[in-house]
């Protein structure tokens, strides 16, 4: 289905709907190894392919899955400059997954912590969410960290896959205030 995103800003970020003009912007900030110990996915190799992947994002979730595909770019509003991304998918029966990615020198800022604030009074709000859901790989000690700031609770732990590896992760949600 495809994706009714808005433009939206917060204290320090402009939260702007991906599209695939923002490959070259993103591009290099997309590029860091860094971002993907954790996660199963890694950097595109050329503008192009990540302009691929941002336009398949924008075209939004196949008609028959009731999916929604919400994917934003972080802007730092003071330097006009990214520093990640935000996505969400919002499935049926009022259920949403997020995700998050924001550039190492911009960690530990609270800049992570500032979107997913926004994002979890959206959800709500414009598509009726009653409960977020996030995985995580049990090594990422920064996202668990965000998580639970956020008020996300541990509900399982389970086993996954990593590039072929065997891993681990646990599973988060939230339950939205009615
Ligand atoms: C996960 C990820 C987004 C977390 O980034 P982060 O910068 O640690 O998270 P936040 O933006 O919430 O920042 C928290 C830090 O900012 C500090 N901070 C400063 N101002 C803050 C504020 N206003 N609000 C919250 N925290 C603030 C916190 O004290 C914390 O500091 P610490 O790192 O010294 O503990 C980042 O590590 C990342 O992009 N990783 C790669 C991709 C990834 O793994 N994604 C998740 C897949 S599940």
């Amino acid at each position: 289905m495809t994706a009714t995103d808005a433009p939206a800003q917060t204290a320090r970020l402009a939260i702007t709907p991906l599209r695939a003009e923002h490959a070259p912007l993103l591009f290099p900030l997309l590029a860091d190894p860094r971002l993907y110990a954790y996660v199963p996915d890694s950097a595109r190799a050329t503008v192009a392919a990540l302009a691929q992947r941002f336009a398949q994002l924008e075209l939004g979730a196949p008609e028959a899955s009731g999916e929604v595909w919400l994917n934003w770019v972080l802007m730092r509003r003071d330097r006009g400059a990214p520093v990640g991304t935000l996505q969400a998918t919002v499935a049926p029966h009022s259920h949403a997954w997020i995700g998050y990615t924001l550039e190492p020198s911009a960690w530990g800022q609270g800049f992570a912590s500032e979107a997913c604030t926004w994002l979890l009074a959206d959800l709500p709000q414009r598509y009726g969410v009653r409960e977020i859901a996030a995985s995580v790989d049990v090594r990422n000690a920064r996202s668990i960290a965000l998580l639970e700031r956020l008020g996300f609770e541990r509900v399982t732990t389970e086993v996954a896959e990593l590039r072929g590896e065997p891993s681990t992760d646990h599973r988060y949600r939230l339950l939205c205030k009615p």
